[in-house]
C-alpha cells in the first residue's frame, strides 16, 4: 500500500487490509511505504491512528518507512493511493518497474476509473473518516476477489 508521506493514507490501508485479511484466514503479508517518506520510524498521523481505533483498527504500532525498487521483488501487488504516487512509483522502481504489478487502490471499487484517495494532510478529521470509508471498501472487494480466486482454484 504507498501513498506520499506513508503517515496518512496507507497506513490506514495496510491496517484495514491486515485485519479484513486475518478476519477471513488469509495469511497474506501486508505493508505500506510512501514515495517521500519524510518521517522515517514516525507513527501514522494522529487522525488516521485515531479513526482507525474507532473502527477496531490499530495502526499505532506501524512504522513510516521509503518505498523501494525492491518492493517490486518483495510484493506481488502494489496499491497506489492516487496518480502522483504512481508515477512516483514507477519513477523509483527504475529497471525493476512492472506495471501488472501496480494498480489505483480505488480501481477494486470503480475498475478502471483510476480515481484517487484524496490526500487528507491538510483537512480535518472528516476527511480521514471519507478516506477510512473509501479504503475500507476497496479492502473488502480485494479479500472478496481472494476468496474468488480461491474457490475457482479449488475446484
Ligand atoms: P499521505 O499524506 O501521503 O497520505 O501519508 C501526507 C503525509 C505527509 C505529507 C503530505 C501528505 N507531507 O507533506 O509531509
Amino acid at each position: 500500500m504507498v501513498c506520499l508521506g506513508n503517515i496518512c493514507r496507507s497506513p490506514l490501508a495496510e491496517g484495514i487490509l491486515a485485519k479484513q485479511a486475518a478476519e477471513n484466514g488469509f495469511a497474506i503479508e501486508v505493508e505500506s511505504a510512501g514515495t517521500s517518506a519524510h518521517m522515517p520510524g514516525c507513527a501514522p498521523h494522529k487522525y488516521s491512528q485515531r479513526i482507525a481505533a474507532e473502527n477496531g483498527v490499530d495502526i499505532s504500532r506501524q512504522q513510516c518507512r521509503q518505498f523501494v525498487a525492491e518492493d517490486f521483488d518483495r510484493f506481488d501487488k502494489i496499491f497506489v493511493m492516487d496518480e502522483s504516487n504512481y508515477r512516483n512509483v514507477r519513477k523509483i522502481a527504475g529497471e525493476k518497474w512492472n506495471q501488472h504489478k501496480v494498480d489505483f487502490l480505488m480501481n477494486l471499487v470503480t475498475p478502471n476509473c483510476n480515481q484517487d484517495i484524496p490526500d487528507p494532510w491538510y483537512g480535518n478529521l472528516d476527511g480521514y473518516s471519507k478516506v477510512f470509508d473509501m479504503i475500507d471498501k476497496a479492502c473488502k472487494n480485494l479479500v472478496h476477489n481472494l476468496k474468488s480466486e480461491l474457490n475457482q482454484s479449488a475446484k
